[in-house]
């Protein structure tokens, strides 16, 4: 039976020895099936001699009215609306083909492993069915073992970026809904039994704490990890599939990782036959009243927004070079603070964020409306949740799981993402919880955050567009927030719109000094609340959406960026940038 495909393997890939992992990127056949005929016949009914079959002619009379070797072309990772210019706003069923050959006999269990594919999929390997995914932005695997011997094998998937009310996200986002495998694949392989998930991280009490869970068939309750530091001198053998917790005066002595001070040790986790080993940052982060501390110290979150996409050319965000472009630019900008805005982007960005030391903030999908009361739309975000904090729970860098944007108050609503907390607490108890959540300007100068979601949250992300969506611009300065929680407040998005050239005076909409001029308004108010603790200001660059139709300035594009889509800097980066160089 088809699986819903095994989430905790989201690290698999990455961290093992060489040699043990075959990248499946590169150029794979597609195929639109708006009307999914590969899928189902006339009646509705599934097709048994469906597309993923994937076959040939066996005659000349042989009727087959598909043909992948002779249909589109489309590179992995990628999204396909950015390459395919008739696929632009295409959000159907979609397949993917590519033909793996095998050389070596198997050995061990071997795992096809997906970074991410938008949004929803099913996946055969050689016409055999292994499993379904529902959910764009996260990692999943699905177990091949005995099925890639030797020879030619056809790996095809069909994928679908329908946007529905059940979905998270549901229907509507500000941002472009780039379809398709958008992340790396890989075929790994693992011993028989092998390190599903392996995390170890600093709690706030300065204790250790982790897990390293074993897969196999003869896992007993028995079964042993052991943990190594050999920088440290420092190995611990740990139960296996339990959570272990070091206490703080066994811990040995280290150097912390600190923003602007990434100190990363290497952590080698055994069991068995199987090694896996991670670049990890030990800090501490908390709240103390209104402040966030990091490794007991105050720290301002100079922060910037950002959507995974790539530096240029307005298309899906993947590897090690779109993240180290978008960090140059967010460095350059004086930020120490990412929020990796609305959902949970490539690993590659966290990665880089540790080995940078910058602070992140990653987020759900759960965006505007969602539908609050459906079990199944529950189940999937949990799922989703999983996929977050189970990838991204050894990186030093993120330090805030984010459930939700902008949802508007009700008891369905706050019910639904408070078990989304739960899951991120029973998790992680070691990193902070936060929500952005939606203001309305509020009578006077005084706003006070009472949503109820601030009450389950240990951060409170304030999304509010003074000087833009409303508000005078002169009033900005004097505005006062607070919460009746007295929590930390991060000012989750600001900001105003801005073509990039266009020019004129500070009161004219959308030329770079109204922009700058907003955010002269917007940080001397910053600079006046005690209680925030820091800001994300929407956004490091111009994105595509579906939204923002206003031709000669939007053309597609959210103009709120303090660069370009093509990374041209806007007055307003400078305005920021000053800022945060004058905080030190
Ligand atoms: C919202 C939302 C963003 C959006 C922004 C905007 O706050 O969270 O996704 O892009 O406002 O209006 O520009």
């Amino acid at each position: 039976m088809p699986t819903s495909g095994t989430t905790s393997l989201g690290h698999l890939v990455s961290r093992r020895a060489a040699g043990t992992t075959t990248s499946l990127d590169g150029t794979w056949r597609a195929i639109p099936d708006p009307y999914e005929i590969g899928t189902f016949n006339i009646l509705g009914e599934e097709n048994r001699a469906g597309w993923f079959r994937d076959v040939k002619p066996r005659h000349p009379a042989d009727r087959v009215e598909y043909d992948f070797d002779t249909s589109l072309e489309l590179r992995v990772p990628g999204d396909w609306n950015t390459q395919i210019p008739e696929l632009h706003y295409y959000e159907g069923s979609l397949w993917y083909r590519r033909t793996l050959t095998i050389d070596d006999a198997e050995a061990g269990r071997t795992f096809v492993h997906f970074g991410a594919v938008n949004h929803s999929c099913r996946v055969w390997l050689d016409g055999e069915e292994l499993g379904r995914h529902e959910g764009g932005f996260g990692p999943f695997a699905f177990e091949v073992t005995g099925r890639v011997g030797p020879g030619d094998h056809s790996l095809v998937l069909v994928v679908d970026a329908i946007r529905t009310p059940d979905r998270v996200p549901a229907t509507r986002t500000d941002w472009f809904n780039f379809g398709g495998l958008h992340r790396s694949v890989d075929l790994v392989a693992v011993p028989d039994e092998f390190i599903a998930h392996a995390w170890i991280t600093l709690a706030a009490d300065g204790s250790l704490i982790g897990e390293v869970n074993v897969d196999g068939p003869q896992v007993d309750d028995g079964a042993t990890a052991s943990i190594e530091i050999a920088e440290l001198a420092f190995s611990l053998e740990v139960p296996a599939n339990e959570r272990f917790h070091v206490a703080p005066a066994d811990v040995p002595e280290l150097d912390r990782w600190h923003p602007g001070r990434p100190r990363l040790y290497e952590v080698a986790f055994t069991a068995g036959e199987d090694r896996v080993v991670e670049q990890v940052g030990f800090r501490t982060v908390e709240t103390r009243g209104t402040d966030i501390l990091v490794n007991g110290e105050v720290v301002f979150l100079k922060g910037i927004s950002l959507h995974a996409e790539g530096p240029s050319g307005g298309r899906r965000a993947s590897g090690a070079d779109d993240a180290a472009t978008l960090l140059d630019w967010a460095e350059d900008l004086g930020a120490n603070f990412l929020r990796l805005a609305h959902y949970q982007h490539d690993e590659a960005m966290v990665l880089e964020a540790d080995r940078r030391g910058l602070l992140v903030w990653v987020e759900l999908p759960v965006y505007w409306g969602i539908d609050w009361t459906n079990e199944g739309t529950l189940a999937n975000t949990l799922q989703q949740t999983d996929e977050l904090v189970l990838r991204d729970r050894c990186r030093s860098s993120v330090v805030l799981w984010s459930v939700a944007n902008e949802t508007f108050p009700g008891d369905d609503r706050t019910a639904f993402i408070g078990r989304l907390i739960e899951r991120v607490r029973d998790l992680d108890p070691t990193r902070l919880v936060t929500a952005a959540l939606f203001t309305l300007p509020g009578k006077g100068l005084e706003t006070h955050i009472e949503d109820p979601l601030g009450e389950l949250v240990d951060v409170i992300g304030v999304n509010q567009y003074y000087g833009w969506y409303y508000g005078d611009r002169d009033e900005i300065p004097s505005k006062r927030w607070s919460s009746v929680w007295g929590k930390p407040i991060i000012f989750s998005e600001l900001g105003a719109g801005a073509k990039y050239g266009n020019h004129g005076d500070a009161g004219e909409m959308w030329t770079e000094e109204f922009q700058a001029a907003v955010y002269e308004a917007q940080i001397e108010m910053i600079a006046a609340n005690d209680d925030c603790a820091g800001l994300s200001p929407w956004i490091l660059k111009d994105f595509r959406t579906p939204m923002r139709v206003l031709p000669g300035i939007q053309d597609g594009f959210n103009r709120k960026g303090l660069v370009s889509e093509e990374g041209e800097r806007k007055q307003a980066f400078g305005v920021l940038q000053r800022w945060y160089a004058s905080l030190g």
